[in-house]
């Protein structure tokens, strides 16, 4: 979604900005713009596209100034032209913005201002922020700002500068990330960490209905009164090198490649392998709070939602206590059935999805617990659930989520082994379900070790133009993210089905031209799903198939097969999908597919 940087200090700003966009590009964006403040005034540069369209618009003549704002847009309101890129700028042009979110009365404000003669050259709801901040100006771009934003509703995190103000960037927050990057004697905004790592680790988050006034002197926070904030300053645990590439030609198999560590970082020090169950103490839950919970709900979107599915199938066969999974987006608006005997489970990998954001708030006004799955640290939803574990799978750059999945998953199995050993499941079950959570790194890396053979099998799909993905128990939510990587990365239709269910309706679709992923470990229903398998064959379907051992019944059935290790039934989802991403990964290469950057797709989904 659409990414903010700003600096004010002793450097070139241009440059800087520029190089912070590019860090920011992975959040998905159609146009990008910087300003910068200099002793001829405002200089605004702004394209449609990717960065290296404003790039050859500068065409290395980068404007002169010390202070400066830069902007990737991921289009909303209005097209994703020029004319609606940032940064926009007020009516007498001395003013300019940049603003990730929506402000929901812009249209109103609009009309006020072209009654007192402004006149707008975007169809954005930004512009019309700017043109009042230049309205209310009276001196001092903060307070205008201030009066500005008591004003309008909606969600901004967002920056100004000025060139009545040279060196002051005045930037606020309320529903859109923003932190304050401490350099020495510089001083950086920005929507994430990932452009300020190169230079500083020392950030300021800010919160809700806060401003944030930089200058090359030094920063304040307050609110939109007047009233001075005191926050510490954190210290960001990544490295510039956990962000970049490293080798790998997409940040996409980089982070496949990694889930051998990511998992191990997930696992680190959660394990009590004697007593058989997990610490979590981060959730901030007593054993007695945690044996009185009669409810759970996981509350998420898209990739992370495909796991609460599958934290579905653990907690209720482990700790046998009712479960249910609502998208984020139906949870906020459906009335839910929650209070304080219910636990809600949000899972994030940004931690800032904004109906993720606004479930949780909803659980929490109805008085139930929160507890957050959430993998970057500081982020908004990590801040404001009531506890939570940090899966330290490290930064997640490529727009399919991978890493984070199986990180996600290995959290719920924490969770899971903690309830269900307070309630029922017994200390060598416990142990058992440890062992097998131990050995998954090294399994994960015997099948990555096999990733020619996936790369191979690709090739043999890449013409598909629909694929149907099917599993059964905790591997049906395998098939709809096995379905899910495939379309958003490679534009491939698929789908993803409980295998049985093949039958009510998606047999229709089954011709030769129709491969059919079958994720079938040796589980309670291994039979079934082999004759699940016959059924597609019996239709001409190419089937290829995901077991634990590609025998003479498999081979006789599948056109292609992929073997996978064994493990506990309920944790197979965390092999199962590796080959899924990998063969998503390369029929996407194959096709000249954007892997890192997929068409449409932001990272971080700050908008409802
Ligand atoms: C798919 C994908 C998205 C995210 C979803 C939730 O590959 O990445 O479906 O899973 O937008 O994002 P987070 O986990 O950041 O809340």
């Amino acid at each position: 979604m659409c990414g903010i940087v700003g600096y004010t200090g002793p450097r070139q700003a241009a440059s800087l900005l520029i190089e912070g966009l590019r860090r920011l590009e992975y959040r998905g964006y159609d146009s990008a713009g910087i300003a910068v403040v200099n002793g001829r005034g405002l200089e605004v540069m702004k394209a449609a596209g990717k960065l290296s369209a404003l790039e050859q618009q500068l065409a290395g003549k980068l404007p002169q100034g010390t202070v400066g704002i830069g902007h990737t847009r991921w289009a909303t309101h209005g097209a994703p032209t020029t004319p609606n890129a940032h940064p926009h700028t007020d009516q007498s042009g001395d003013i300019a913005v940049i603003h990730n979110g929506i402000i929901e009365n812009a249209g109103a404000i609009r009309k006020m201002l072209e009654a007192r003669g402004h006149t707008f050259t975007s169809e954005t709801d930004t512009e019309v922020l700017v043109h009042l901040v230049g309205e209310l100006y009276d001196g001092s771009l903060e307070e205008a700002v201030a009066a500005a934003l008591r004003d309008v509703d909606g969600a901004y995190g967002l920056a100004f500068i000025s060139e009545r103000e040279p060196g002051v960037i005045v930037a606020a927050r309320k529903g859109s990330p923003l932190l304050v990057g401490v350099g020495e004697d510089e001083y950086f905004i920005a929507s994430d960490a990932s452009p300020l790592l190169e230079h500083t680790r020392s950030v300021v988050y800010l919160d809700d209905g806060e401003m944030a006034i930089l200058t090359p002197d030094g920063y304040r926070i307050r609110n939109l009164e007047t009233t001075q904030i005191d926050k510490p300053v954190n210290q960001i645990e990544w490295d510039l090198a956990t962000i970049e590439r490293g080798g790998y030609s997409h940040f996409m198999l980089k982070e496949i490649c990694e889930q051998r560590e990511s998992v191990t970082n997930t696992l680190r020090g959660h394990l009590l392998e004697e007593e058989g169950t997990s610490r979590v103490t981060g959730l901030n839950l007593s054993d007695e709070q945690l044996k009185r919970i009669e409810r759970i709900v996981i509350t998420a979107c898209g990739t992370s939602w495909h796991a609460g599915l599958i934290g579905e199938y653990m907690l209720e066969e482990m700790a046998r206590i009712p479960v249910e999974v609502e998208y984020a987006s139906e949870f906020r608006y459906r009335n839910p059935v929650v209070d304080e005997r219910t636990l809600v489970i949000a899972i994030s990998q940004s931690g800032e999805t904004a109906d993720t954001l606004a479930a949780v708030r909803e659980a929490k006004l109805r008085g139930a617990r929160t507890i957050g799955l959430v993998n970057v640290v500081g982020s908004t939803i990590a801040r404001e659930v009531d506890g939570g574990i940090y899966l330290h799978a490290g930064p997640e750059v490529g727009v399919a989520s991978t890493k984070a999945f199986t990180s996600q998953v290995a959290a719920l199995a924490l969770v899971s082994l903690r309830i269900a050993r307070l309630r029922n499941l017994s200390i060598l079950q416990g142990r058992d379900f440890i062992q097998h959570l131990q050995a998954l790194p090294d399994k994960i890396q015997q099948i990555l070790n096999r990733s020619d053979e996936i790369e191979q099998l690709a090739e043999r799909f890449v013409r598909a133009s629909n694929a149907l993905y099917l599993g059964r128990g905790v591997n049906f939510p395998v098939a709809l993210e096995g379905a899910l990587k495939l379309k958003e990365i490679s534009y491939i239709h698929a789908e993803g089905y409980p295998a049985a269910e093949m039958k009510h309706g998606p047999i229709a679709l089954i011709d030769e031209m129709m491969p059919v992923v079958f994720i079938a470990p040796k589980d309670a229903v291994y039979q079934k799903i082999l004759s699940n398998m016959e059924e597609v064959k019996a239709r001409g379907g190419k089937v290829i198939a995901l077991v634990n051992e590609c025998d003479a019944q498999v081979d006789r059935l599948a056109d292609a097969c992929i073997e996978i290790p064994e493990t506990h039934e309920l944790l197979s989802p965390m092999l199962t999908i590796i080959p899924l991403q990998l063969f998503s990964y390369y029929v996407a290469v194959r096709r000249g597919c954007n892997v890192d950057q997929p068409r449409n797709l932001a990272k971080s989904v700050t908008v409802e």
